[in-house]
């Protein structure tokens, strides 16, 4: 029977020492149909191992309805690696951080009255273990000891950044063990002395996350843990974007150091990531240290492979890296390629944002949040009458709102701004179009409700008597197509409903060009690709050839602001924005 243990000093592979080389891959970040061959390409790097967190909320977005098929399918995802001849880890959280929406919490869960997120509270934990118990329905028999590729489990993530509550800790191992999970459990910290001791407990085997300073790190993660192998769990070969900011990017040089200096030191490794994907729809998740950060669409991580399943020079010097301690194969993934560049017109549609509500309420107090409406993220259109003009005053704006007085806009709230007050003219409604941007993955603001938090005045006096009516994006989406069609000429105004048809030769990968848009959302064939911002850094959307197919596809496009031409281009590759330097 294969093992997979701990040993002194290593990993231990039936008894024999073995270097963990892995690669991150969300399986929920790329399209099924690519699954096999982000993997493959991984093998191709040199890589022996695969590894993924499994986002909770992707699979149980609504409580009960548990989903693992199709993008969600984690078994096939495992098989997919042990067909590869590879090995696997598996990070289930169930918090994941990742830039993912809610770092992985279902909203259900977090919206619950009184619920205590990441610690030994019942109703959470209650939720949790039936989570798990999913989870390990799929990863057990895939484990190790049973002919299956799964040689790690990792417990929670970075706790010791949040919390310090060990019979959660212990929980999560006990719910993990009686599920029938023998391979050795891992936790991971960033090397600080508070987080590795809070982080962990003495019958996990603690690891590292870092992206420089290899030697220091696994020092310092030495001192917390005298014995065993060491490992970097989280090898940051690059970084997240968010709107609003710059590009990041890493020199592949320095990037490929770092790499040799943990193999050198005999550590094992994974890298986060070795192919970041993408956050289509309305997955991408958020960050709020003081000011609110929203992550893009992409998740390319200036990774080895791009969002796009392409080789870069980053791939090439790790290949290299890795060729010096391991065996690689001589085979390599084929290079970049341009996708075909076209533009075509966008008409119009007289579709608009009450064409697809759902399930709206009316005469609130104060206008319900997103939450109590059961709406995890997305658009919903709030209004009252307005008794009078004056400057209104909304408690926190989570996360943008656009403010219009019958029908015509006045201006923008802006979290990220910082924005609570407009002054708005004399009318007889006040709509609020508010959009959730992506809940916080990371620290405290994890969980938090989003819509017009803390009520709206006019003048100083409470504003009550509200509607709220939540849109359904993937039904907008759908209208347009069925809609009459009118050919735009010049800006279009939003909020506006666009569409288009365009022809391919073939299935192919394709980058939709974003600029001269406002801000909104695109889908290709019914796919929602994701959001797209003028304030960038990323200005293409990835559309993944799977969701493509030879002959007519079709394109939707809801702007929320204004649209200066009303044509889409395709470009031959990604513009992700540009660096700082
Ligand atoms: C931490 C988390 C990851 C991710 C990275 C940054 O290490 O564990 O989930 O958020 O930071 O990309």
């Amino acid at each position: 029977m294969p093992s997979f243990t701990i040993g002194d000093a290593d990993f231990l592979l039936d008894g024999e020492p073995h270097r963990i080389l892995s690669g991150a891959i969300h399986y929920f970040r790329v399209h099924p149909d690519d699954w096999a061959d982000r993997i493959r390409k991984a093998r191709l790097m040199g890589l022996n191992a695969v590894e993924t967190y499994v986002a909770w909320n992707a699979h149980e977005p609504v409580r009960g309805e548990w989903d693992a098929t199709g993008a969600n399918d984690l078994a096939r995802f495992l098989d997919l690696v042990a067909a590869e001849g590879m090995h696997a880890m598996v990070r289930p959280g169930p918090y994941i951080c990742a830039e993912w929406h809610n770092g992985g919490l279902p909203v259900w869960l977090t919206g619950m009255d009184g619920v205590g997120l990441r610690r030994s509270e019942p109703q959470y934990l209650e939720a949790v273990s039936g989570f798990l118990r999913r989870v390990y329905e799929i990863v057990v028999p895939r484990q190790i000891d049973r002919g299956g590729p799964v040689i790690l489990v990792q417990i929670e993530n970075e706790y010791g950044a949040y919390g310090d509550d060990a019979d959660y800790l212990e929980e999560l191992v006990r719910l993990t063990r009686e599920a029938g999970v023998v391979v050795p459990l891992t936790t991971v910290d960033q090397p600080q002395p508070d987080m590795l001791r809070n982080g962990s407990l003495p019958t996990l085997h603690r690891t590292g996350s870092f992206g420089s300073q290899a030697a220091e790190r696994l020092a310092t993660l030495r001192e917390h843990q005298p014995t065993g192998p060491l490992m970097c769990s989280e090898f940051w070969d690059g970084w997240f974007d968010w709107w609003g900011g710059a590009h990041h990017t890493t020199s592949a040089a320095d990037s490929a150091r770092e790499l040799d200096t943990l193999l050198a030191a005999g550590a094992s490794v994974n890298i986060y990531m070795f192919h970041g994907g993408t956050n289509s729809g309305l997955t991408n998740g958020a960050n709020d240290k003081g000011r609110y950060l929203p992550i893009t669409t992409s998740y390319d991580y200036d990774s080895p492979l791009d969002e796009a399943g392409d080789p870069t020079e980053k791939y090439e010097a790790f290949r290299e890296v890795i060729a010096r301690y391991s065996p690689v194969p001589a085979e390599a993934p084929a290079a970049r390629a341009d996708r075909p560049a076209f533009t075509v017109p966008l008409a119009s549609t007289p579709v608009s944002m009450t064409d697809a509500v759902a399930l709206a309420v009316e005469g609130c107090d104060e206008p319900p949040t997103f939450d109590q409406l059961g709406r995890s993220s997305g658009l919903v259109r709030y209004t009252a009458s307005l008794p009078a003009g004056g400057v209104l005053v909304v408690g926190e704006v989570r996360d943008r709102a656009w403010v219009a007085v019958d029908g015509v806009r006045v201006g923008i709230l802006s979290r990220t701004r910082h924005d609570r007050a407009i002054a708005v003219p004399a009318g007889d409604t006040v709509e609020l179009l508010v959009e959730e941007q992506g809940r916080v993955n990371y620290a405290d603001r994890l969980g938090e409700p989003k819509g017009l938090i803390g009520g709206v005045t006019l003048d100083g006096v409470p504003l009550r008597g509200w509607a709220a009516q939540p849109i359904d994006l993937d039904r907008l989406a759908a209208s347009a197509l069925s809609a009459d069609a009118e050919s735009a000429h010049g800006p279009v105004a939003g909020p506006a409903v666009l569409r288009t048809v365009f022809a391919l030769a073939e299935a192919t990968d394709l980058f939709l060009d974003t600029a001269g848009w406002g801000t909104g959302f695109a889908f290709v064939n019914g796919f929602a690709l994701g959001r797209y911002a003028a304030t960038g850094p990323q200005r293409t959307l990835y559309v993944p050839r799977p969701v493509v197919r030879a002959g007519e596809n079709t394109l939707v496009v809801v702007e929320l602001e204004a649209v200066i031409e009303p044509a889409a281009s395709f470009v031959p590759g990604a513009l992700l924005g540009d660096t700082e330097e």
